[in-house]
C-alpha cells in the first residue's frame, strides 16, 4: 500500500512537473509566436525526392484472417502515377489511381506481391509480403498523436485537418499512415463545458463519445477513404489521466464500439488504475491489459494494441505476452535534450524484447510545432540525434508537432525514406550499443539489416565537437565495406577496419555499411 502511495505522488509530481515546463515555456514568448529555430546546423539534410516514382514505407504487412485489410502504397514523384502490382493475392484489389489496396484475406499464408509505380519519367517497383497470421504491426507503427500539439483539445475537426495534413504534406507518401486520437473524446463527468459534461455511457453501457466528435464512425471512413488508419485512447481505469471516462468494467463493450466504429489502434494508458490494482506486482499491472487485448482480439478488425504504463513493473518483459504491439519503457518525453538523450540512451539492454509485432516504445517525436505554438526546444542536431535512434531502436515513430505547421526542416527530419527504412527494417532488430567512450560522451549503435548490411549510428553526447569511430570489430564485420550517410543519400567510401566522423554536439552520423 505504502509503495502504491509512493508510486502516485511520484506520477503526480511528474506529471506537475511536465506541465509546469510547458507553461514556463510559454510565459517566454508571447502567444502565439513561433521562436526561431537554433541556427546552427539547421540545415536540411534530406534530398528532395526525385519525381521519378520510388515506393516507400514497409515491405512487410501482417493481417489478420477475416479482418478489413487497407494500404495506401506510398510512393513519391510526379502525379499522375499508375500503381499496379503482381501476384496480389485473390481477396484483394488496387485502385490504379490512388493506391490504395483493400479488401479482405480469409487463409493464413505468405504472399509475395510485387508493387509497381509508374508516371512519365519511370517506373518503380518494390517487393512486399503480405503476412495473413495472428501477428499485427509486422514494422513499427508510424503516425501522429494529438497529445503533444493540442493536450486536451482534440474535436472530429482537427482529426480530419491532421489527416489532410498527412496527404497534403507528403508524409503519407514516405508511409507515415496513422492519426491518433488521445485524451479529450470521451465524457468528462468533471467539466463545466457541456460538450464534455453529458452522460458517459448509454443506457445499455455503451461507451459515448463527447459532443466535439458527433459521429465517430463517419470519422473513421473519412479517415480511411485517404486510405490511412485512425486510433484512439482508453484507460483501464474508471477515468483516465484528467478525468474523462475509461473503460473499466466495460472493456468488451468498448472494444466492440472501438471495431465497430473502424479504429485501427487502442492506445491504453494506467491512470486511475492505480487505485484499482491491489498492488505493485506484475500480475495486476499486467491484468488489465491482458483482459482489454482479449477483448480486441475477438474482433474481426485488427486493432494494433499499445500499452501505456509508462515502463512500470518493467512492462517490457511481459507487454508481448499479454497482448501488446507497443509498450511504453519511459515516462511522458518532453522536449528537451536531457529526457529525450536520458529516454533514448536508456534503451540500452531493451533490444531482445523488440521484434517484428513487439515493439520497446521511448513515447513520441518531439518534433515541430507543439502545443500553445512553441516548436520544438531541441536543437537542429538533437533532432537529428532523436529520429536517428528512434529509427535505430525499432521505436514506433508517432510525431508530437502539428502537422498542418511542418516547416522545411521537420518535414526533411520526417520524410527521408533512406532513414526510415532502417526504422521499417523487416528484420525488426533492434540496435544495441555496440561502442562507448564514457569520458568522451560518445556512442556508437548498431543495428543488423534484413539484406546483412549494418545500420550504425556515431552519436556525440558531449557539449563539444567529437571525433566517434566505429570499429568493424564491434559491427561484427570485416574487410572493405562501403558506407553511405543516410541523412544526405551519399556513399561516403569505401572503408577496411573501421569508420570515423566529426559528429557536432549532441549530434549524429548515420551511415549504413555494406560489404563492397
Ligand atoms: C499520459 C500518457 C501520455 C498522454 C497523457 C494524456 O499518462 O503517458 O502519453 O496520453 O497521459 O493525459
Amino acid at each position: 500500500m505504502k509503495i502504491k502511495l509512493v508510486w502516485f505522488i511520484l506520477f503526480a509530481f511528474g506529471r506537475l512537473l511536465s506541465f509546469a515546463a510547458t507553461n514556463a515555456l510559454s510565459l517566454a514568448l508571447p502567444a502565439g509566436a513561433v521562436a526561431e529555430k537554433p541556427a546552427e546546423s539547421a540545415a536540411i539534410r534530406t534530398p528532395k525526392p526525385s519525381l521519378a516514382p520510388r515506393i516507400n514505407g514497409p515491405k512487410i504487412f501482417g493481417v489478420r484472417p477475416g479482418s478489413p485489410f487497407l494500404f495506401r502504397i506510398p510512393a513519391t514523384g510526379e502525379r499522375p502515377m499508375v500503381f499496379t502490382a503482381a501476384s496480389l493475392p485473390a481477396g484483394l484489389s488496387l485502385e490504379a489511381k490512388s493506391g490504395l489496396i483493400t479488401g479482405l484475406l480469409k487463409e493464413r499464408g505468405e504472399f509475395a506481391v510485387t508493387l509497381i509505380a509508374s508516371n512519365a519519367l519511370g517506373v518503380a517497383k518494390r517487393e512486399f509480403r503480405i503476412v495473413v497470421g495472428d501477428r499485427i504491426a509486422l514494422t513499427p507503427p508510424m503516425g501522429w498523436n494529438t497529445y503533444y500539439g493540442f493536450r486536451l483539445s482534440v474535436s472530429d475537426q482537427l482529426i480530419r485537418e491532421q489527416v489532410d495534413a498527412m496527404v497534403k504534406s507528403g508524409l503519407a507518401d514516405h508511409g507515415w499512415s496513422y492519426i491518433n486520437l488521445d485524451e479529450g473524446w470521451t465524457m468528462n463527468p468533471a467539466s463545466k463545458d457541456p460538450l464534455l459534461n453529458g452522460a458517459p455511457r448509454e443506457v445499455d453501457g455503451r461507451i459515448r463519445a463527447n459532443g466535439r466528435f458527433p459521429d465517430m464512425k463517419a470519422l473513421c471512413d473519412y479517415v480511411h477513404g485517404k486510405g490511412l488508419k485512425i486510433g484512439l485512447y482508453s484507460s483501464p481505469g474508471p477515468l483516465d489521466c484528467a478525468g474523462f471516462v475509461g473503460s473499466y468494467q466495460h472493456e468488451e463493450q468498448d472494444a466492440l464500439s472501438y471495431a465497430d466504429w473502424g479504429f485501427d489502434f487502442l492506445k491504453y494508458d494506467w491512470c486511475s488504475y492505480q487505485q484499482i490494482a491491489k498492488d505493485d506486482s506484475m500480475a495486476e499491472a499486467r491484468k488489465p491489459y491482458e483482459l482489454m487485448a482479449h477483448a480486441l482480439q475477438k474482433k474481426r478488425r485488427d486493432l494494433v494494441f499499445s500499452f501505456c504504463q509508462y515502463g512500470k513493473g518493467n512492462s517490457w518483459e511481459w507487454a508481448a505476452d499479454a497482448g501488446a504491439n507497443t509498450w511504453r519503457t519511459t515516462r511522458d518525453i518532453i522536449d528537451k535534450w536531457e529526457t529525450v538523450s536520458r529516454y533514448g540512451f536508456g534503451q540500452a539492454g531493451l533490444e531482445n524484447y523488440s521484434g517484428p509485432g513487439r515493439w520497446n516504445d521511448p513515447d513520441m517525436l518531439m518534433v515541430g510545432v507543439m502545443a500553445r505554438n512553441m516548436p520544438s526546444r531541441l536543437t537542429a542536431d538533437e533532432q537529428y540525434t532523436h529520429v536517428s535512434l528512434w529509427c535505430l531502436l525499432n521505436a514506433p515513430l508517432i510525431i508530437g508537432g502539428d502537422l498542418r505547421k511542418l516547416d522545411e526542416f521537420t518535414l526533411g527530419l520526417l520524410t527521408n525514406d533512406e532513414v526510415i527504412e532502417v526504422n521499417q527494417d523487416p528484420l525488426g532488430q533492434q540496435a544495441s550499443r555496440v561502442a562507448q567512450d564514457e569520458k568522451a560522451q560518445t556512442e556508437v549503435w548498431a543495428r543488423r539489416m534484413e539484406d546483412g548490411s549494418r545500420a550504425v549510428g556515431l552519436f556525440n553526447r558531449s557539449e563539444q565537437p567529437a571525433s566517434v569511430t566505429a570499429p568493424w570489430n564491434a559491427l561484427q564485420i570485416q574487410g572493405a565495406q562501403t558506407v553511405r550517410d543516410l541523412w544526405r543519400q551519399n556513399n561516403l567510401g569505401i572503408f577496411t577496419n573501421e569508420f570515423s566522423a566529426a559528429v557536432p554536439a549532441h549530434g549524429v552520423q548515420l551511415i549504413r555499411v555494406r560489404t563492397k
